[in-house]
């Protein structure tokens, strides 16, 4: 037998440096005892604060009704669902939801997966192989790289949202390929910006590439019935093209149960040809026990209860809007969007993590959100907001924010 290059002990004194560069670098990661109290409030090591760290930005996780419809399938005698969707097929709940996805996008048919990483990661590996091109937004999620890279594909990643030069990289690649992509979320999950879709479309329509789209943040926030990004473009209707300046074959569409859903999963929606591609080459689906029942009853609960919430999705948007003027004006720097999602931008991890800890001493959870989450140089606080958040709340945590007076963030 030949040499190994480095040995079993090396291994985990690899890890453990590894592990320890990471706590050099402010960049240390730990899993804190916490519950929720409510949609605003959560205990975290013991203490009580208002809650700016959570993605349900409908309180529908809260949701009484949501809430009922989940205890309800869950007094079936079955908890978990026993085996992958294939072998153990579509119950009742199951189809509810996908017609339930389907008919709130406008679009045909859905497929649910058992998170929205998994919808992400199957959509794309799936669709993509070695033969094709990838353009992918430098600030899409984790699982939508992952997928790229799962894929094969040639992967290109553009600065972000910079549709010029998404439109040279097209130029340049499209023609040594055989299909190309382009991926993007469509609210960017730390920074709460909207991608440019109106522009990424015209580019997919010029250069014949598919536009992949994870509405995971912007599903039940976004959009008339909270159907999202591609439908405040029209992009998602299967309407006659001459009917609508854009149309569903460009995109697929996938998303997350997970956020203003309140619930748990993910999916990916779609033309009939696009789900039924899912469930033959799909692994992340394939090859994953399916979801329990009374988490899929729950999730068709608040898909119907979100989609009249206009009013409140209205509020939500108002207030980001007025947070945002409000920080801007006391000298933080932020980015002026109309998302739930609110970056504060610091200069360093370290910055992030000491007015973070401030805010909690003074009784407000707002994560600091440090690479590899974000770029090298992009830490921030990233405060979620919530339609449950009274202006008391808020007004604390501006107070809060001003009382850190980090320089680093002013
Ligand atoms: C943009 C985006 N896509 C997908 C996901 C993954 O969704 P899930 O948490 O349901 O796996 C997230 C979660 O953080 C996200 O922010």
């Amino acid at each position: 037998m030949t040499e190994p290059k480095s040995s079993k002990s090396e291994f985990w004194s690899h890890l453990a440096a590894g592990l320890q560069s990471r706590k050099q670098a402010n960049l240390w990661r730990s899993l804190v005892p916490a519950e929720g109290i409510s949609a605003t409030m959560i205990e975290r090591n013991g203490k009580s604060l208002v809650h700016f760290g959570s993605n349900d930005y409908l309180s529908l996780a809260w949701h009484p009704e949501v809430r009922d419809q989940f205890l309800s399938a869950a007094t079936k005698p079955k908890v978990g669902s026993g085996a992958s969707p294939l072998i153990c097929g579509a119950g009742p709940e199951y189809q509810n939801l996908v017609h339930q996805i389907a008919s709130w996008k406008g679009l045909d048919s859905a497929v649910v997966f058992s998170s929205g990483y998994a919808a992400n990661v199957g959509a794309i590996r799936s669709v993509a192989s070695r033969e094709d091109l990838i353009l992918s937004d430098a600030w899409n999620h984790a699982c939508l790289i992952d997928g790229c890279q799962l894929s094969r594909a040639k992967v290109v990643v553009y600065p972000h949202a910079d549709t010029d030069a998404l439109e040279r990289l097209l130029a340049e690649h499209r023609s040594n390929h055989r299909f190309s992509f382009v991926v993007t979320d469509t609210v960017f999950s730390m920074d709460g910006d909207v991608a440019p879709i109106a522009r990424i479309h015209e580019l997919c329509e010029q250069y014949d590439a598919i536009g992949i789209a994870d509405e995971a943040h912007a599903s039940g926030v976004i959009g008339p019935r909270g159907r999202g990004v591609l439908a405040a473009h029209a992009i998602d209707s299967t309407e006659p093209k001459d009917k609508t300046p854009f149309h569903a074959e460009r995109w697929i569409q996938t998303g997350t149960l997970s956020k203003a859903i309140g619930c748990s999963g993910g999916y990916v929606c779609g033309s009939e040809l696009v789900t039924t591609w899912m469930i033959h080459h799909a692994r992340s689906w394939i090859y994953s026990t399916a979801m329990p029942a009374a988490i899929l009853s729950a999730a068709s609960k608040a898909i119907e209860l979100l989609q009249s919430m206009d009013s409140q999705r209205l509020q939500l948007a108002a207030t980001s809007n007025q947070l945002r003027n409000r920080l801007l004006e006391g000298g933080f720097k932020t980015r002026l969007d109309s998302t739930p999602i609110i970056p504060i931008y610091v200069s360093s991890p370290s910055d992030a993590l000491r007015v973070s800890q401030h805010l909690a001493d003074s009784g407000y959870f707002v994560p600091a959100i440090r690479p590899p989450t974000v770029p090298p140089d992009g830490s921030l606080l990233r405060v979620s907001l919530n339609i449950s958040h009274s202006p008391d709340q808020l007004e604390g945590l501006v107070r809060a924010l001003e009382s850190a007076r980090p320089e680093s963030v002013r």
